[in-house]
């Protein structure tokens, strides 16, 4: 599922010549839409054995410059299209005793990183739900895990806000098929998280340690170098325009 039916078709082309491939072309920030889409899906083919949801997008501005209209997409993209797919699959997934939900979050959850309000609120959202579910559902025979991500090279960044960052970022970029990699380890060895690359999991223990620390790590590697020229910004309340 995605909204362009173009490259989703050349997606589901490619993965048909290994398996039966089906796309759904929706726009995850329209519920209706997304219901329409989900219930057609189970109708031609059940409840899935597996839900991956990794749709989500950001947006690298600060807080002052997030539109009202922002936080909702946001909000609805990368936390209520999980929660409206997850409602849809995991009733079947309950009866049949088995499935497993694996939420793509982000690295930004561990220390909310500078541009990232909108973003980061939505991912550590998903990522409380995963774990409420995960508490709720133990001995169920349903799995539920979450992946945090670090920094991926994908059109991610190819989202104008991010232009003033873009070129920070390469240095620490990862090849997207370590994100398909993980997924693959979790349905093998089933784990509520996954952090890639692994080595930042001692963003955990640097926040026990010190969250005050582990702040000023996170935001001296995301806040743009000519921010820190340009000194703090006025504060606004946020707005549809
Ligand atoms: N790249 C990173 O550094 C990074 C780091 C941490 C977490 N993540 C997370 O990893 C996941 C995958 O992102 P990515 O890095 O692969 O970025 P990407 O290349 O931009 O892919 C995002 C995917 O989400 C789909 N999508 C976005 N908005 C949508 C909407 N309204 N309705 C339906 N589909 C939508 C896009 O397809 P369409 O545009 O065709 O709809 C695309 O397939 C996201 O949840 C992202 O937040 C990425």
């Amino acid at each position: 599922m995605a909204r362009r039916a173009d490259r989703l078709e050349a997606l589901r082309a490619t993965l048909g010549q290994h398996a039966p491939s089906f796309a759904y072309p929706v726009d995850l920030s329209n519920p209706d839409h997304l219901h329409e889409v989900v219930q057609r899906a189970l109708r031609d083919h059940g409840v899935p054995d597996v839900l991956v949801s990794n749709a989500g997008y950001g947006l690298y501005r600060p807080f002052a410059e997030h539109t009202a209209q922002d936080h909702r997409t946001l909000m609805e993209v990368n936390y209520f299209a999980s929660v409206w797919l997850i409602s849809a699959v995991l009733p079947g997934m309950i009866e049949r005793g088995s499935g497993h939900v694996i939420g793509v979050a982000s690295i930004s959850t561990k220390m909310g990183p500078w541009g990232h309000t909108g973003y980061s609120a939505a991912k550590c959202a998903l990522v409380s739900m995963i774990q409420t579910l995960a508490a709720e559902h133990t001995g169920s025979g349903v799995d539920f895990s979450y992946i945090n991500p670090g920094v991926v090279r994908t059109d991610y960044f190819e989202q104008p806000s991010f232009s003033t960052l873009r070129d920070q970022m390469r240095k620490r970029w990862i090849e997207p098929e370590r994100i398909a990699e993980g997924v693959l380890s979790l349905l093998k060895r089933p784990r509520l998280e996954l952090c890639i690359p692994r080595h930042y999991r001692v963003l955990d223990w640097l926040g026990a340690i010190s969250p005050a620390l582990l702040h000023r790590l996170v935001r001296s590697q995301s806040r743009p170098k000519a921010e820190s020229r340009r000194g703090p910004l006025k504060r606004t309340t946020p707005t549809d325009t």
